[in-house]
């Protein structure tokens, strides 16, 4: 393998993980991989602009030209071997990848989540919904979690999590905002640094 892991990030919408990943690459808080490949399953995703500002090859795959999940899953692995890519990261991607394609990445698949799994995971919990059921449930804490990707919905290892206290007068957007502030920006780039690190080795 070469000095760097080679790195693709999986996006489908605002891309504010994705900003964070770059700036973190920018700063050299990750210098143990690089971006190589931005692929978004939305051709409108503004990730896209963020990706192409900082000088990233981009790839849109749109399940709506593919015939079945396993075409659209075999779309986006032929992106990933055509820039040999060594460690894929799921950052904001709204589509569950099948065991067929988790089992050929095995370890080398990682998903930031807006919660502490196993609260508010799995199937049905994504974005603002994640955030909806915890206002509803009532916790005072809740926060973010970087895992490995396995079959199982959020199931895989988890490899870092952060906490984030949860205010009387939140919403789910105020409460989105700050998970993403206090710790998906910070623990995602620490994870796939720390990752990338351990693939090179
Ligand atoms: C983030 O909060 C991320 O944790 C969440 O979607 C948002 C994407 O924002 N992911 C999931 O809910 C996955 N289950 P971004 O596009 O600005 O990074």
């Amino acid at each position: 393998m070469s000095k760097k892991a080679k790195i693709a990030v999986l996006v489908s919408g605002g891309g504010t993980n994705l900003q964070a990943l770059i700036n973190a690459q920018k700063k050299g808080i990750i210098e143990s991989g690089e971006i190589k490949l931005v692929i978004s399953n939305n051709s409108t995703a503004y990730a896209l602009q963020r990706a192409k500002k900082a000088d990233i090859d981009t790839a849109v795959v749109l399940k709506k030209d593919c015939s079945s999940q396993l075409d659209f899953e075999e779309k986006i692995i032929s992106k990933l071997k055509e820039y040999n890519i060594d460690l894929i990261v799921l950052a904001g991607f709204m589509s569950i990848l099948s065991e067929t394609f988790t089992s050929r990445y095995s370890n080398r698949i990682i998903n930031v989540h807006p919660s502490l799994i196993p609260s508010f995971c799995g199937k049905g919990f994504y974005g603002l919904k994640v955030h909806e059921a915890a206002l509803e449930k009532g916790v005072k804490v809740t926060g973010a979690t970087v895992h490995f990707v396995n079959e199982i919905p959020d199931g895989g290892e988890i490899i870092l999590q952060k906490a984030v206290y949860i205010k009387d007068d939140d919403t789910p957007e105020t409460l989105q905002k700050r998970v993403m502030r206090l710790a998906e920006w910070k623990i995602l780039p620490a994870a796939v640094e720390q990752v990338s690190k351990n693939l090179i080795s």
